[in-house]
Protein backbone atom coordinates (compact mmCIF):
# COMPACT_ATOMS: atom_id res chain seq x y z
CA UNK A 1 0.00 0.00 0.00
CA UNK A 2 1.58 3.31 -0.84
CA UNK A 3 2.00 5.84 2.13
CA UNK A 4 1.48 9.67 2.10
CA UNK A 5 2.86 12.08 4.60
CA UNK A 6 0.16 14.39 5.51
CA UNK A 7 2.46 17.51 7.45
CA UNK A 8 0.62 20.15 9.35
CA UNK A 9 2.73 23.43 10.29
CA UNK A 10 2.16 25.93 13.49
CA UNK A 11 -0.63 26.72 15.25
CA UNK A 12 -2.66 23.32 13.36
CA UNK A 13 -2.49 21.67 16.81
CA UNK A 14 -5.16 24.43 17.75
CA UNK A 15 -7.87 23.82 15.09
CA UNK A 16 -10.92 23.68 17.04
CA UNK A 17 -10.55 26.74 19.10
CA UNK A 18 -8.20 28.82 16.87
CA UNK A 19 -10.51 31.94 15.09
CA UNK A 20 -13.45 28.81 14.66
CA UNK A 21 -14.98 32.10 12.01
CA UNK A 22 -12.21 31.26 9.72
CA UNK A 23 -10.92 27.55 10.33
CA UNK A 24 -14.40 25.92 11.87
CA UNK A 25 -14.89 24.02 14.88
CA UNK A 26 -13.27 20.59 14.05
CA UNK A 27 -10.06 19.66 15.67
CA UNK A 28 -6.63 18.45 13.98
CA UNK A 29 -7.72 15.05 14.97
CA UNK A 30 -11.05 15.43 13.38
CA UNK A 31 -9.07 16.55 10.54
CA UNK A 32 -6.42 12.82 10.90
CA UNK A 33 -9.82 10.72 11.32
CA UNK A 34 -11.33 12.09 8.34
CA UNK A 35 -8.15 11.90 6.31
CA UNK A 36 -7.88 7.75 7.60
CA UNK A 37 -10.95 7.27 6.59
CA UNK A 38 -10.90 9.24 3.22
CA UNK A 39 -7.16 7.00 2.47
CA UNK A 40 -8.49 3.66 3.47
CA UNK A 41 -11.39 4.34 0.58
CA UNK A 42 -8.70 4.57 -1.35
CA UNK A 43 -6.38 2.05 -0.83
CA UNK A 44 -3.85 4.48 0.58
CA UNK A 45 -2.10 4.61 4.02
CA UNK A 46 -1.43 7.88 5.46
CA UNK A 47 1.52 9.31 8.33
CA UNK A 48 -0.34 12.19 10.08
CA UNK A 49 1.81 15.12 11.66
CA UNK A 50 1.95 18.56 13.33
CA UNK A 51 4.54 20.45 14.65
CA UNK A 52 5.10 24.16 15.52
CA UNK A 53 8.92 23.71 14.53
CA UNK A 54 10.11 24.23 10.82
CA UNK A 55 13.22 22.52 10.87
CA UNK A 56 10.99 19.46 12.17
CA UNK A 57 9.20 20.07 8.85
CA UNK A 58 12.05 20.05 6.93
CA UNK A 59 12.95 16.91 8.88
CA UNK A 60 10.01 14.94 8.36
CA UNK A 61 10.15 15.83 4.09
CA UNK A 62 13.48 14.44 4.34
CA UNK A 63 12.20 11.34 5.59
CA UNK A 64 9.19 11.35 3.97
CA UNK A 65 11.84 10.26 1.08
CA UNK A 66 12.23 6.63 1.02
CA UNK A 67 8.72 6.57 3.54
CA UNK A 68 6.71 7.80 1.14
CA UNK A 69 4.87 8.46 -2.43
CA UNK A 70 3.40 11.59 -1.79
CA UNK A 71 3.21 14.41 0.98
CA UNK A 72 0.66 16.76 1.83
CA UNK A 73 1.24 19.60 3.64
CA UNK A 74 -0.34 22.34 5.37
CA UNK A 75 2.60 24.60 6.33
CA UNK A 76 0.77 26.87 8.21
CA UNK A 77 2.14 30.75 8.09
CA UNK A 78 5.58 28.87 7.25
CA UNK A 79 3.51 28.53 3.57
CA UNK A 80 4.28 32.41 3.17
CA UNK A 81 7.77 32.73 4.91
CA UNK A 82 9.93 29.58 4.45
CA UNK A 83 12.59 28.82 1.71
CA UNK A 84 14.10 26.34 3.80
CA UNK A 85 10.77 24.35 3.28
CA UNK A 86 10.46 25.18 -0.81
CA UNK A 87 13.99 24.04 -0.57
CA UNK A 88 13.70 21.00 1.24
CA UNK A 89 10.41 19.66 -1.25
CA UNK A 90 12.28 20.69 -4.05
CA UNK A 91 15.23 18.59 -3.08
CA UNK A 92 13.28 15.29 -2.07
CA UNK A 93 11.17 15.74 -5.28
CA UNK A 94 8.16 13.56 -4.52
CA UNK A 95 5.28 14.81 -5.81
CA UNK A 96 3.34 17.22 -3.04
CA UNK A 97 0.46 18.81 -2.52
CA UNK A 98 0.03 22.54 -0.54
CA UNK A 99 -3.61 22.54 1.59
CA UNK A 100 -5.20 25.28 3.30
CA UNK A 101 -8.43 25.27 5.65
CA UNK A 102 -9.12 28.89 4.51
CA UNK A 103 -9.37 30.69 1.23
CA UNK A 104 -5.74 32.51 1.98
CA UNK A 105 -6.51 34.79 -1.48
CA UNK A 106 -9.49 36.19 0.01
CA UNK A 107 -7.25 37.28 3.04
CA UNK A 108 -4.76 39.68 4.44
CA UNK A 109 -1.92 40.03 1.01
CA UNK A 110 0.71 38.56 3.06
CA UNK A 111 -1.07 35.41 2.59
CA UNK A 112 -1.58 35.86 -0.94
CA UNK A 113 2.57 34.62 -1.48
CA UNK A 114 3.12 31.05 -0.88
CA UNK A 115 6.94 29.39 -1.10
CA UNK A 116 5.37 26.18 -1.72
CA UNK A 117 2.94 26.47 -4.50
CA UNK A 118 6.36 26.69 -6.85
CA UNK A 119 7.03 23.45 -5.27
CA UNK A 120 3.22 21.87 -5.10
CA UNK A 121 1.76 19.25 -8.54
CA UNK A 122 -1.24 21.66 -6.80
CA UNK A 123 -2.85 23.92 -4.59
CA UNK A 124 -6.09 23.65 -2.53
CA UNK A 125 -7.51 25.79 -0.07
CA UNK A 126 -10.83 27.30 1.19
CA UNK A 127 -12.65 23.58 1.55
CA UNK A 128 -12.37 23.63 5.15
CA UNK A 129 -11.40 20.20 6.91
CA UNK A 130 -12.42 18.97 3.30
CA UNK A 131 -9.37 20.61 1.69
CA UNK A 132 -7.51 17.54 3.06
CA UNK A 133 -9.92 15.19 2.04
CA UNK A 134 -9.59 16.91 -1.72
CA UNK A 135 -5.82 16.46 -1.47
CA UNK A 136 -5.79 12.80 -0.72
CA UNK A 137 -8.19 12.48 -3.66
CA UNK A 138 -5.78 14.38 -5.67
CA UNK A 139 -2.77 12.78 -4.60
CA UNK A 140 -4.26 9.33 -5.56
CA UNK A 141 -4.97 10.36 -9.03
CA UNK A 142 -1.09 11.70 -9.17
CA UNK A 143 -0.18 7.93 -8.14
CA UNK A 144 -2.21 6.22 -10.24
CA UNK A 145 -0.91 7.90 -13.34
CA UNK A 146 2.88 7.40 -12.01
CA UNK A 147 1.94 3.45 -11.72
CA UNK A 148 0.60 3.33 -15.37
CA UNK A 149 3.50 5.34 -17.02
C1 LIG B 1 -3.52 28.18 6.82
C2 LIG B 1 -3.44 29.60 6.21
C3 LIG B 1 -2.18 30.30 6.69
O1 LIG B 1 -2.12 31.61 6.12
C4 LIG B 1 -2.18 30.43 8.20
O2 LIG B 1 -0.99 31.02 8.63
C5 LIG B 1 -2.41 29.13 8.87
C6 LIG B 1 -3.42 28.22 8.33
C7 LIG B 1 -4.85 27.48 6.46
O3 LIG B 1 -4.91 26.27 6.61
O4 LIG B 1 -5.81 28.14 6.07
O5 LIG B 1 -1.84 28.84 9.92
O6 LIG B 1 -2.46 27.41 6.30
Amino acid sequence: MENVFILNGPNLNLLGTREPEIYGAETLADVETRCDSKALALGLSIEFRQTNLEGELVNWIHEARGKASGIIINAGAYTHTSVALHDALKAVGLPAIEVHLSNVYKRESFRHHSYISPVARGVICGFGVQSYELALDGMSGILKTKRKG
